[in-house]
């Protein structure tokens, strides 16, 4: 802040010296120019360092270093003034766009390289001391940014721009490549089953991800979905973001979307009518093994049998991924955390073991036995 307010001030000593050199007579616009931008530069170094980054020592070399600085603050203003008019047009855009350049330079030159930190707290001599210990190899950019409120500030602006749920849905493109990975590298045969798919985004990774991994394994890629949305078919299913009719896709866009994939097959209907109480291969045709599960109804009821289906087909290797495993406030016996819970007290023998956690509440599981 207190820079911006330095800055304001050297540029209205320049505009105001300007305009009364001009006006005075004693020199030409260009000689003006110079002069006043040198008065404001004069005032900006001294408040700067005294004021704004509060020093109180004076080096020799620091109005030279600062008279470099503050050049290419100005030549990378005119250089950007000229590009973004040419670009756009727009007058006060391109002056904008310039200022804010070289307030940025300025600003960075200034803190970190003319009136820099160090100086004020230097490392006390033979201590073996080292101030930025814990953060020894991330060098100048750490320092950088440790000792600057703006750029923390930039940081936790851009940070908190991406919407949870994006970071979600990167997450969980990213479990599914472990997860491929994990199968590939532990040769772990059968199909890939998604229960909910929505537009079929996710199903497209998984289907990418094993063709990217040149996989010598025959595979499957089964996605199950209602495409209507959410239905409660238990009341303790009911939850403020997984709403009724939420989620509606169109089946013939997602049929569409992987027309070129024969290994793929979309099985159509809510899970309560179509899978529940069948077989794999009553509903797939083949007795595929299951190597991924990926349960992505949200409630409760569909998933637990979502996960029953699969059951028979589960062998050890298979990975399961639950999404918003923590929803219903965390409860154990809700949402798919609650299925699988219910899955595994039936059934005895089947064990599991955390494989990894992702995005914002998602997690997987090994199975070990079954
Ligand atoms: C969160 S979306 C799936 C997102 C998808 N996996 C992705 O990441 O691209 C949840 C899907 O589950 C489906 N769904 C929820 N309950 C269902 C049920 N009982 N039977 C069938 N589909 C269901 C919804 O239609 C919706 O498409």
């Amino acid at each position: 802040m207190r820079f911006l307010i330095i800055g304001g001030i050297a540029v209205s000593i320049d505009a105001v010296s300007y305009t009364f050199l001009v006006n005075a007579g004693f020199f030409s616009p260009q000689w003006a120019k110079r002069i006043s931008f040198v008065l404001g530069a004069i005032w900006a170094f001294f408040m700067n360092k005294f004021y704004t980054f509060s020093q109180k020592d004076l080096r020799a070399s620091e109005p030279l270093v600062f008279a470099v600085v503050y050049f290419i603050g100005w030549a990378l203003n005119s250089a950007c003034h000229d590009i973004v008019l040419d670009l756009t047009g727009y007058k006060s855009f391109a002056f904008l766009c310039a200022t804010g350049l070289s307030t940025c330079t300025n600003f960075i030159g200034q803190k970190w390289i003319v009136f820099r930190q160090s100086h004020k707290h230097p490392v006390p001599a033979n201590t073996g001391q080292d101030t930025n210990f814990p953060h020894k190899g991330s060098g100048m950019l750490f320092n950088i940014a440790k000792n600057s409120a703006f750029l923390q500030n930039m940081a936790i602006w851009m940070h908190s721009s991406i919407h949870p749920s994006i970071e979600h849905n990167l997450g969980k493109l990213s479990m599914i490549k472990k997860a491929m990975f994990h199968c590939e590298l532990e040769q772990v045969p059968g199909s890939y089953f998604e229960f909910g798919i929505f537009e079929g985004t996710s199903l497209k990774s998984a289907v990418k991800m094993h063709r990217k991994l040149r996989s010598q394994i025959n595979r499957n890629f089964y996605g199950f979905d209602a495409f209507e949305g959410f239905k409660y078919f238990d009341d303790r299913d009911k939850h403020p973001f997984f709403k009724e009719g939420d989620f509606k896709s169109t089946y013939g866009k997602v049929k569409n979307r992987f027309r070129n994939y024969r290994n793929v097959k979309l099985i159509k209907g809510y899970f309560e009518e179509t899978i529940n109480g069948k077989t794999v291969k009553a509903i797939c045709g083949t007795d595929d093994k299951c190597a991924i599960c990926f349960v992505d109804c949200d409630l409760s009821s569909p998933a637990y049998i979502a996960l029953k289906f699969i059951q028979p087909a589960l062998q050890a290797g298979s990975i399961i991924i639950l999404d918003d495993y923590w929803a219903y406030k965390g409860s154990p016996s809700e949402g798919t955390c609650g299925a699988l819970s219910r899955l595994l007290a039936e059934n005895p023998s089947l064990k599991v073991r955390e494989f990894y956690r992702y995005g914002h509440g998602g997690c997987s599981f090994v199975v070990t036995n079954v």
